[in-house]
């Protein structure tokens, strides 16, 4: 589908500002919002590694930030050969907000994958397990 062609470059766009020193592995993430926008990230790395954020959370807090909390589609690209899912964080930072978002990941030959987060992360926790509706 060309709304998901157009996330995927969007991603693959965002792979160029990834700050990567240590892994050199880098990733874009583009997030559609329900309002037709598109909030990129990219992975930020940091010299005490277990402080680096991922691709898809560097989107998902940019479009909070912003005032963006509904989300319809989040795709994912590397600048390896095979396609990138999202990290189990990242996986449960996305389902604070969309139990069902649509996942869209590419090869670098272009074949483009969509699923889903609850096919990547059923029987999920998540605010409704609180018990109260969320505001935030
Ligand atoms: N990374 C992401 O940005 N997204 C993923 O889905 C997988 C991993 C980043 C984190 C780290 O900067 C590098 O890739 C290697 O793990």
């Amino acid at each position: 589908m060309k709304v998901y062609q157009e996330l995927l470059e969007q991603a693959f766009k965002a792979t160029r500002l990834s700050y990567a020193p240590y892994s050199r592995f880098r990733v874009g993430a583009a997030l559609l919002t329900e309002d037709g926008a598109v909030v990129t990230g990219c992975n930020v790395e940091n010299a005490s590694y277990g402080l680096s954020n991922c691709a898809e959370r560097t989107a998902v807090f940019k479009a909070v930030s912003i005032g963006k909390r509904r989300f319809k589609a989040i795709a994912v690209v590397s600048n390896r050969r095979n396609p990138v899912y999202p990290c189990g964080a990242c996986r449960q930072v996305l389902r604070e907000f969309n139990k069902d978002i649509t996942i869209v990941v590419a090869n670098r030959r272009g074949r483009v994958m969509k699923t889903s987060l609850s096919k990547l992360l059923p029987k999920s926790f998540g605010p409704e397990d609180l018990g109260r509706r969320r505001r935030g």
